[in-house]
């Protein structure tokens, strides 16, 4: 891979031990995919925030480069924690919360936004054609397919040191000819709600692998039936973009269709109970935009959450704060608008979650082993309605 002198200098270490060993992650990421150059990016996100996922071994690495004075030169921002401090944080051991903190603090240290969401682009929107190096999955393919901006699917320490050095290896869908389509999707169904387009994604990852689609039939779909159906694509395949309505280039391509049959079998396969009363009615994955949270709080008004059961909203601190009234009116309710945090990457173990009902494919589709939860799986209003009375 072409370096330039000043790249050179990095790898040889004349800027200090942590630009050195990013930059040595990003040339080994280049020369694996056989990229010619580094390219500067616009903003890094990196993944892998959580305790509870992180676990313990890669602390002693973000402690080493941050006392290294590894320090961002991009906008950085980070992933979900795994609790948030006012409403989860008082009910855990001070132990969990103690190494979550000092996970922070590290990030703190090198510079990091702490964004702590996945859903960074409500924060600050990357521009059309930029660079990036996103590591958050469901991300990565909002910001390809919805927002016309360019990533690979990073892993957390490549997305980590591309916030270090400010660069990534150019290879994968930043380069124009690898973001061409190559399968032609129709949906002989429409979709009618956003747990349908969750489906949706779940039911083609596992059958496209990498193949870009270009999806007929979502004309007119909202962004957010688009993140989730980009989250869940992301979940069960490698697919990081696709293209929906647009007219394709090449005549001949290889076609498949979906059957309403196709989304009513994935939706049940979902669920790993047929019903129940669940412990846990959790929306927010990936994290609320404002006109999600405005939703809910209209369908929560003059209702009330049913004893017995929780009911979790997560969004980021920067769109809870614009949110505030309707905030208000989904705790007034019972609800909690949880910031920094998500249940799949959270400790619902400890803290007695045994049944969570979703309105997300990605977290139905996770959560029985990743949360070891019994999972139904359903649309917002079906959610609510089994979580509010009144
Ligand atoms: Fe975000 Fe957690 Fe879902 S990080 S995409 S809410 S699993």
């Amino acid at each position: 891979m072409y370096l330039t002198k000043e790249e050179e200098r990095f790898c040889d270490g004349e800027h200090g031990w942590a630009n050195q060993t990013c930059m040595k992650i990003l040339v080994r990421l280049g020369e694996l995919f056989n990229a010619a150059k580094l390219i500067p990016i616009e903003s890094a996100h990196v993944s892998g925030v959580s305790y509870k996922t992180l676990g313990d071994a890669p602390i002693e690495f973000l402690e080493t480069l941050a006392d290294a004075d590894g320090k961002v030169r991009i906008r950085a921002t980070l992933n979900p924690q795994s609790f948030d401090s006012e409403y989860l944080g008082k009910r855990l051991p001070d132990h969990i919360r103690e190494k979550q903190l000092n996970i922070l603090r590290q990030f703190r240290k090198m510079g990091f936004t702490q964004s702590l969401t996945c859903t960074p682009y409500y924060l600050e929107k990357p521009k059309q054609d930029a660079h990036l190096a996103w590591a958050e999955s469901s991300a990565v393919v909002y910001a390809n397919s919805v927002l016309g901006a360019w990533t690979n699917r990073e892993g957390g320490p490549s997305a980590l040191a591309a916030a270090i050095i400010g660069k990534t290896p150019d290879y994968g869908v930043h380069k124009a000819e690898n973001r061409k389509p190559n399968i032609l999707v129709d949906m002989e169904t429409p979709l009618q709600n956003e747990a349908e387009f969750g489906a949706l994604g779940i039911y083609l990852g596992k059958i496209l692998g990498d193949k870009i689609p270009i999806i007929q039939g979502l004309k007119d779909a909202s962004e957010e039936k688009l993140k989730q159906l980009g989250a869940a694509l992301a979940t069960t395949g490698m697919v990081n973009m696709f293209h929906h309505d647009i007219r394709p280039e090449r005549e001949r391509m290889e076609k498949i269709s979906v059957e309403a049959e196709d989304i009513k079998q994935t939706i049940e396969s979902l669920s790993t109970i047929p019903e129940t009363k669940p412990d846990l009615v959790f929306v927010g994955c990936p994290h609320c935009s404002l006109d999600e949270i405005k939703q809910i709080a209209q369908l929560t008004d003059g209702k009330k959450v049913q004893a017995g059961t929780e009911f979790w909203v997560c969004t980021s601190r920067h769109v809870k704060k614009r949110a505030g009234d309707y905030v208000k009116q989904i705790e007034s309710s019972g609800g909690n608008v949880l910031t920094d945090m998500c249940t799949i990457v959270s400790w619902t173990e400890t803290l007695g979650i045994k049944t969570l009902m979703t309105n997300s494919a990605k977290t139905a589709y996770y959560a029985p082993t990743l949360n070891k939860t019994e999972t139904l799986f359903a649309p917002l209003k079906q959610c609510l309605k089994e979580v509010l009375e009144g």
